[in-house]
């Protein structure tokens, strides 16, 4: 390492004393050389500066996985991570969330392990095949199917990141990888057995992606997850949550299971200029079967409809034949379903041919985007909050009236974890005077899902205590917010239920973006 003091860094230590149970923060001053990572700065710290700050590592290279914690709210390993690369002169270090804290920095990975032991981690064979003195050969195609899942080295980083793992039925992120890692290798026999554990947990994720994002050693569980789930809908191991909202999707093309028809009155009543359209618009309004069909998210649809027609916007919706984007049943698993509704609506979208589609969801965003055969299409998407973004950018928009509201705003994880769409929102709220807007602790990459994801919000059974929801509000409570503000239709719904669900109507209010910016129009 060099010799050479780049910059002195600020280290603000979260400490916990396990005989008063108390925590406090102790700061320290750290000299950062090139290479110097947080682990080197924090045994400075202890051979230097305080010899009681306690926090547990090994190997220092990343391979045994006993040094994650919370660099300034992101799970990281503390021996893999640069301090010049964080960029900061000030950081927060803490322990790392979802597991019981012994001492400063160190957890209780026990709760971790105790998921892992559910499952078995090797192969699976009947016993005289077992006893065959020849190799199980595996080959090199068979291998790449599962080769990254093993790379995992049980740090728990993805479990402490999962906003479903606050509920500890929950197998968590790693276990239902490592699950599928199994299922995966050709040589193992023991799928059936290894569906048990997972069937009635697993469709608590809601696929925020935080797991995918902070692994260390980059291992897919989101999408291993989604593996595990097809697996599932194939042997129709399925709750009977989720086999409801899949029967609607199969039957109305949309989750909420209203019959097409009433889209055409939906759409009658918004007054939609040009609809159904049959020539070239500028914009298709892709409006979110949950828009569409929930009264209160209506409302939102209602309001966007007014912003494009305010700003003379030559648009269109799908209308009847706008089928439900297919996101929640592609992250269940189902995805010969979500195949047969991206095929229709590429269709419609072809023959409706916009110059560029703007969707209320963030999940028909994402998919869209990301997902195939959307994403072979290389559509023009943008996400409401880009599309308005623009538009006050560009002088179209101008919020006169205020909005004296103390607001915090909530990152849906289709359009920040997944897709990096942080800063649109934000400005929308920034542009509307009176407006004071509040950073939550958890936030941006760091934020905190609102449990609805993956269909969570049509099958969510978990103890009020247990959901995703009912924590991220109190987190907005504890911060002395009176609005959560949020940029997806979902959020709002599972947002919304928490806030009844805490019975603190009076105190705290659940509003899209879309809403706010209307109140000062
Ligand atoms: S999957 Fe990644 S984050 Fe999770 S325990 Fe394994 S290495 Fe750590
Ligand atoms: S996608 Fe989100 S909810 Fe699902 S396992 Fe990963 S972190 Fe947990
Ligand atoms: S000390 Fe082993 S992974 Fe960091």
């Amino acid at each position: 390492m060099s010799t050479k003091v780049e910059k002195v860094v600020e280290f603000k230590i979260s400490r916990h004393n396990p005989e008063n149970k108390k925590s406090h923060v102790s700061t320290y001053e750290v000299p950062i050389r090139k290479g110097t990572t947080v682990l080197d700065a924090l045994l400075y710290i202890k051979d230097n500066l305080d010899g009681t700050l306690t926090f547990r590592h090994s190997c220092r290279m990343g391979i045994c996985g006993s040094c994650a914690v919370n660099i300034n709210g992101q799970p990281m390993l503390a021996c893999y991570t640069q301090v010049l690369h964080l960029n900061a002169d000030s950081l927060i270090i803490e322990p790392v969330a979802n597991l019981p804290i012994i001492k400063d920095l160190v957890v209780d990975i026990e709760p971790f392990f105790d998921q892992y032991k559910k499952i078995r981690t090797v192969l699976i064979k009947p016993e005289e095949e077992l006893k065959k003195a020849s190799e199980f050969v595996q080959l090199p195609a068979e291998l790449k199917k599962f080769w990254d899942l093993t790379l995992c080295i049980k740090c728990s980083i993805c479990y402490s990141a999962c906003p479903a793992a606050i509920d500890e039925k929950f197998l968590g992120p790693a276990s239902l990888t490592a699950n599928y890692r199994f299922v995966a290798d050709s040589r193992d026999q023991g799928c059936p057995g290894r569906m048990k554990p997972m069937a009635d947990n697993i469709w608590l994720c809601t696929q925020c992606n935080s797991c995918t994002l902070f692994c260390p050693k980059l291992v897919g569980c989101a999408n291993a997850i989604v593996d595990d789930h097809s697996l599932l809908v194939e042997a129709g191991n399925l709750p009977k949550t989720v086999v409801e909202v899949l029967e609607r999707v199969y039957k109305y093309r949309n989750p909420m299971g209203t019959h097409q028809s009433k889209r055409m009155d939906w759409a009658k009543d918004l007054n939609v200029k040009n609809y159904p359209s049959t020539t070239r618009t500028d914009v298709l309004f892709f409006v979110c079967c949950s828009d569409v069909y929930d009264l209160r998210n209506q409302e939102v649809a209602r309001n966007m409809v007014q912003v494009f027609n305010h700003l003379g916007v030559d648009f269109a919706t799908l209308g009847t034949e706008e089928w439900c984007c297919g996101d929640h049943m592609l992250r269940l698993g189902e995805k010969g379903l979500f195949e047969e509704l991206a095929t229709h609506n590429i269709e419609m979208f072809k023959k409706f041919s916009a110059n560029k589609i703007v969707t209320l969801s963030p999940h028909c965003f994402n998919t869209f985007k990301n997902d195939k055969p959307y994403s072979d299409e290389k559509l023009n998407v943008q996400h409401y909050t880009q599309f308005l973004a623009d538009a006050i950018k560009q002088g179209k928009i101008k919020p006169a009236k205020p909005v004296k509201k103390k607001v915090a705003y909530h990152d849906p994880c289709f359009l920040g974890k997944r897709n990096e769409v942080y800063d649109a929102p934000r400005q929308v709220l920034k542009a509307i005077p009176g407006l004071q807007l509040v950073e939550m602790k958890r936030t941006r990459q760091s934020s905190f899902c609102c449990g609805g994801g993956a269909g969570r919000v049509w099958t969510e059974d978990a103890q009020p205590e247990k959901r995703p929801c009912v924590n991220r509000v109190k987190e907005a409570l504890d911060l002395g917010v009176d609005t959560i503000a949020v940029a997806c239709p979902f959020c709002v719904t599972t947002l919304e239920d928490a806030v009844k669900v805490l019975d603190i109507e009076n105190k705290i209010a659940v509003k899209d973006v879309l809403e706010l910016l209307k109140e000062s129009l």
